[in-house]
């Protein structure tokens, strides 16, 4: 082509990025790849080939790893963390330091292995995943030097089990490995089956860079080297980012088991675009929403929510704007769209467009050359309820839906069991955080979408999981809580309930049967049940027996009190400080309903006026538990907000039934969730007498619900509702393997803890800890500059 014609056409020639030095790696590991154990490569075992998409080769074969490997692994890095916990931060920190130092070295090498095994654009791999790689690991190096000031007493995990996804091979294994090394953990990781080359090239960089032996292990394999290290007895942290049918697996595989589990999952994120929008930049936010790594992104903009007016100049806009998309081979600078990482994830995403099709949808698509590739494509007329809709794609293909209002494109953004990201574009900053904060998303992007950096969390609402990843928030993940309970109790398994129509069941002495508190009323139970509590000696009184149906009314009332999350912690703290002067106005009378269970007088007034003081305690921290504005980039402020989870499910703890109680309610409604509480099985009664507190301390209605029962059976339908968004259990072990089995469905966040490993009348009963737990952050990117 003369140069004259190039200026004439002004068409790209291809710039192909230089491969020699990758494939020279590659070359010299002919032999295939062992594991990465104890600081050493093991020798070559069962082979598996890794194939590069684009051509089609083989580009290394990897050993499939066994659980024998696994177990190897587990134990070298327990041999290796508490030695590795016990260095000063500044000597982990050098660690840290060295390899994001070692990282920028090889980046090339890095880059083009990136684009290789996935099938990326080099321009990404280059300019996007190894930067970012290298910021995570200076980012925790930092965070390892100054942990012991910043977050006193935290101590490591142990050992964390860490599995990652195709999409960013090496960039999930940086947001996994650099804060667990950074807070003194030691971990095994195993990269996913399609792309596991830059995680072997790190393994060499580590024992170039002199990590000690058994602080970072790598095992390659599949999903059942994946499971084997879920099953593994010795992992106390789990850490997963990969699709949600997955995370459910492992939410499953560990209940009860005591680990620690964090869960980034899937999204199907909506990119709003109002009427005052810039619509030139709307558009090429969308070319970075969906079309950055061919689409398979968890946070991916993949539902486009426009307003009717400006509808249809953006769709003529952004038609145009694909058709100058190139899609082609990865290695080439001048690509914007590269291979879809394996034939597979290509026949999924061509079964679910061909779905969406035969539903009636609309696709205007880009071009794409043969082989594994698929074309940007643009999807109109899709219905709510179509798969294209609702289904997360993984892959180039985005909806176009309009709406009027902006409570329209709420309930259209919010339409989703997921809830990653969301990205908002208006000249209007107001509308862009009055939306921002009605969104339910972990990240929200304002004129902008796809930002990351290592100073801010990452992690999703609802289906897309729970935990966080980068900034403060994500150190907390790889850390135990200085007041967190040893976990040795067993906790309480209450006594048989003797039950019947409370005529039948009378005893002692008896005034009143307490009835169940739903939506700021008193409610008789469905069951028309009622049941004996026991004092020290004898029946002292009946209470509700409260079902499946009773939890479900709760529930209904709980949602129902959504302002509660809108009023300001002001308010929320005049509220609390009122439950507090009138428990304290009743404190005899609380005493004296203590002291019928069987306490001593002098416990009985312990416990009230702890009570009382920890209702002052969260009064004043509902104003005052504030979120961040995270250092990320120059051109935003990163504001990490935290947010009310919404209904919580609360299980009291069996002993002290009146600090319990208030123990988990104070902090949930502080932050301003509503809450569905069982209390204390065995002496309910000094939570429902709460009711009349409740009622003349201005709570709304709704906002605190009380249903009296079978400890073990209330839980179990409120940690498989899926209008419950949260569950704290404190009972027994079998307990707590229950309602973390049975979160599974709607992936809720579930503490769960026997109820007699923590002092409730003691420090450990309150704290920052509770706030933690009743709030999720949403980090909102908001740009300036003019
Ligand atoms: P996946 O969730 O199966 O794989 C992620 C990682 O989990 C891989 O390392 C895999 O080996 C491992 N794994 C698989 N089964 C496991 C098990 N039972 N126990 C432990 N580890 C296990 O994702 P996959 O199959 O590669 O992709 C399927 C779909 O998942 C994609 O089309 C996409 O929709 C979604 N996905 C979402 C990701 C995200 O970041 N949100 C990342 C990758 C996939």
């Amino acid at each position: 082509m003369s140069i004259q014609s190039i200026l004439e056409t002004m068409e790209y020639g291809v710039a192909p990025e230089d491969d020699s030095q990758a494939r020279k790696w590659l070359a010299k590991h002919e032999g295939g790849f062992g594991h990465f154990i104890d600081g050493a490569m093991t020798k070559p075992g069962d082979l598996f080939e890794v194939r590069d998409p684009a051509s089609d080769t083989v580009l290394a074969r990897v050993t499939q790893g066994s659980a024998s490997d696994v177990d190897a692994a587990v134990s070298a890095a327990r041999r290796a963390q508490s030695g590795w916990a016990k260095l000063s931060g500044h000597q982990r920190a050098k660690h840290l330091y060295a390899l994001a130092r070692h990282i920028q070295q090889h980046s090339r090498l890095l880059a083009v292995l990136e684009t290789l095994d996935s099938g990326k654009p080099i321009r990404e791999s280059r300019d996007i995943d190894i930067p970012l790689v290298a910021r995570h690991f200076y980012h925790h190096a930092g965070w390892a030097e100054i942990l012991e000031d910043e977050l006193p007493g935290h101590t490591a995990q142990g050992v964390c089990g860490q599995i990652i996804p195709w999409n960013f091979p090496l960039l999930m294994l940086a947001w996994k490995v650099a804060p667990a090394l950074a807070a003194g953990n030691t971990v095994v990781l195993k990269p996913a089956e399609y792309t596991p080359l830059t995680a072997l090239a790190f393994a060499e960089i580590a024992q170039e860079c002199g990590i000690p032996k058994g602080v970072i292990n790598i095992v390659t394999g599949d999903g059942e080297t994946g499971a084997a290290i879920v099953g593994h007895e010795g992992i106390d942290k789990l850490a997963f980012t990969g699709s949600t049918d997955v995370g459910r697996i492992l939410r499953e595989r560990t209940a009860g088991s005591g680990k620690a589990l964090t869960l980034e999952l899937g999204g199907k994120s909506p990119f709003i675009v109002f009427e005052d929008a810039d619509l030139d930049a709307a558009v090429e936010g969308v070319v970075d929403a969906i079309w950055f790594n061919q689409g398979q992104v968890c946070c991916a903009g993949s539902r486009i929510l426009v307003a009717e007016a400006v509808a249809e100049r953006f769709e003529t806009l952004l038609r145009a704007r694909m058709k100058t998309l190139r899609t082609g081979d990865p290695m080439d600078k001048s690509t914007d769209i590269g291979a879809i990482v394996h034939p597979s994830q290509l026949a999924r995403i061509r079964d679910l467009v061909e779905k969406g099709a035969s539903e009636g949808a609309t696709l205007t698509q880009g071009s794409a050359p043969q082989g594994c590739y698929f074309p940007p494509t643009l999807v109109t007329d899709v219905e709510p309820a179509s798969v294209l809709a609702t289904e997360e794609i993984f892959g180039p293909v985005v909806t176009l839906t309009t709406f009027r209002t902006p409570s329209d494109a709420v309930a259209l953004a919010n339409n989703t069991r997921y809830g990653l990201a969301a990205s908002i574009w208006s000249e209007n900053v107001n509308l862009c955080l009055d939306i921002a904060g009605q969104v339910k998303a972990g990240i929200v992007w304002i004129n902008s979408t796809n930002i990351f950096d290592a100073g801010a969390g990452f992690g999703g609402y609802r289906e897309s999981g729970f935990g966080r990843e980068g900034g403060r928030e994500g150190m907390r993940a790889y850390l135990r809580n200085p007041a967190a309970a040893t976990g040795n109790g067993k906790g309480t398994t209450p006594a048989e309930l003797e039950t019947g129509p409370a005529d039948t069941i009378k005893g002692g002495e008896i005034d009143r049967t307490a009835k169940l508190y739903v939506g700021g009323k008193q409610a008789r139970p469905d069951s028309g049940y009622s049941y004996q509590v026991k004092g020290g000696k004898a029946v002292v009184g009946l209470a509700g027996l409260g079902n499946r149906k009773d939890i479900r009314n709760a529930a209904e009332a709980a949602h129902k009190a959504k302002g509660w999350g809108k009023a300001t912690g002001h308010n929320r703290a005049q509220v609390l400080y009122y439950i507090g002067e009138n428990l304290s106005a009743r404190g005899a009378e609380f005493a004296a309903r203590l002291e019928s269970f069987g306490a001593s007088r002098k416990a009985a007034e312990a416990e009230v006026e702890t009570a009382v003081e920890r209702c002052f305690w969260y009064a004043a921290q509902a104003d005052k538990f504030d979120g961040a504005v995270h250092a990320t980039k120059s051109e935003f402020v990163t504001l990490a907000m935290n947010e009310p989870i919404g209904v919580m499910g609360l299980v009291a703890p069996t002993a002290q039934p009146l600090l319990g109680a208030i123990s988990l309610v104070l902090p949930a409604i502080a932050m301003g969730n509503r809450v569905v509480l069982v209390p204390s099985q065995t002496h309910p009664l000094a939570a429902t007498d709460l009711y009349q507190v409740l009622d003349t301390s201005d709570v709304p209605d709704g906002v605190v619900n009380i249903v009296t029962g079978p400890r073990d059976e209330l839980a179990k339908t409120l940690a498989a509702h899926d209008g419950v968004d949260a569950m704290w259990y404190f009972g027994n072990a079998e307990g707590c393997r229950m309602v973390e089995a049975q979160s599974a469905g709607n992936l809720k966040q579930t503490w769960v803890e026997a109820d007699d490993a923590r002092d409730w009348g003691a420090r450990a009963g309150q704290g920052r800890l509770f706030l933690d737990r009743a709030t999720q952050v949403k980090n909102i990117w908001v740009p300036y500059g003019a």
